[in-house]
């Protein structure tokens, strides 16, 4: 039999990785953070003092890194990363790494690779159009950007981040911006995907809505 993927796609700060892990949790199934995966390769670059704008170092750089996803943990190098990879350093550069097409098809093949080892909820921004777009399983998670801003603030915060709201407004815009734009893979929704508005929804309904869709779905 098949595995059973969940693919959630939707734009900066909708809360895809609060509600996927919690969903992959009350299902018993792994959760696999693919922007983890960008962030990763974006803060080796950054910390390897590349110019991003230097695309071909950029590509050597992934191309012999070894980036993983294991237990709600990201691996570069075989080290495990936590914050590092959240700072707003990462976050501004994240997108124009994720835009070059080699970059995207290296972590695209580890994507499916990893994503084809158990049953699996993924999310991301091309996990319903491109990296699995037959999965029957597909949900696109929105918020304004006002409140993807707020809640991505309080989150930066809460972690002990000192921070301004206007930058991650700013940033989060930005990032939709390049990441919709782009020419590969652009985040979109995919045509048989179930949009869901977090605006005024807490964390519990949206968990709630999408597990009693993924259970109907299925039966
Ligand atoms: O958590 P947040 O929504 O802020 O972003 P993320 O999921 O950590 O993704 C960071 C960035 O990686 C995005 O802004 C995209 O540029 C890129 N990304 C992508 O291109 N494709 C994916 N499947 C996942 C992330």
């Amino acid at each position: 039999m098949e595995n059973l993927v969940i693919a959630i796609d939707g734009p900066a700060g909708a809360g895809k990785s609060t509600i996927s892990k919690l969903i992959a949790k009350n299902l018993g199934i792994n959760y696999i953070d693919t922007g983890a995966m960008y962030r990763a390769i974006t803060y080796k670059c950054l910390e390897a003092g590349i110019d991003i704008a230097d695309i071909q170092s950029v590509i050597d750089i992934c191309q012999s890194t070894d980036v993983d996803f294991v237990d709600n943990c990201i691996y570069l190098d075989g080290t495990c990363l936590n914050d590092e990879i959240r700072s707003l350093e990462v976050s501004s550069n994240v997108s124009n790494v994720a835009k070059i097409p080699q970059v995207r098809e290296f972590l695209l093949q580890k994507q499916r690779e990893i994503g084809k080892r158990s049953d699996v909820i993924l999310d991301g921004r091309d996990v319903g159009t491109h990296i699995f777009p037959d999965t029957r399983y597909k949900f696109f998670l929105n918020a304004s950007a006002e409140e993807r801003g707020r809640r991505r603030y309080q989150e930066l915060i809460d972690k002990g981040q000192d921070l301004v709201l206007a930058d991650i407004v700013e940033d989060i815009k930005k990032r939709d911006y390049i990441d919709s734009t782009r020419e590969v893979a652009p985040l979109v929704k995919a045509d048989d995907a179930i949009e869901v508005d977090s605006t005024s929804m807490s964390i519990q309904e949206v968990v709630k809505y999408i597990t009693d869709m993924v259970r109907r779905i299925g039966e």
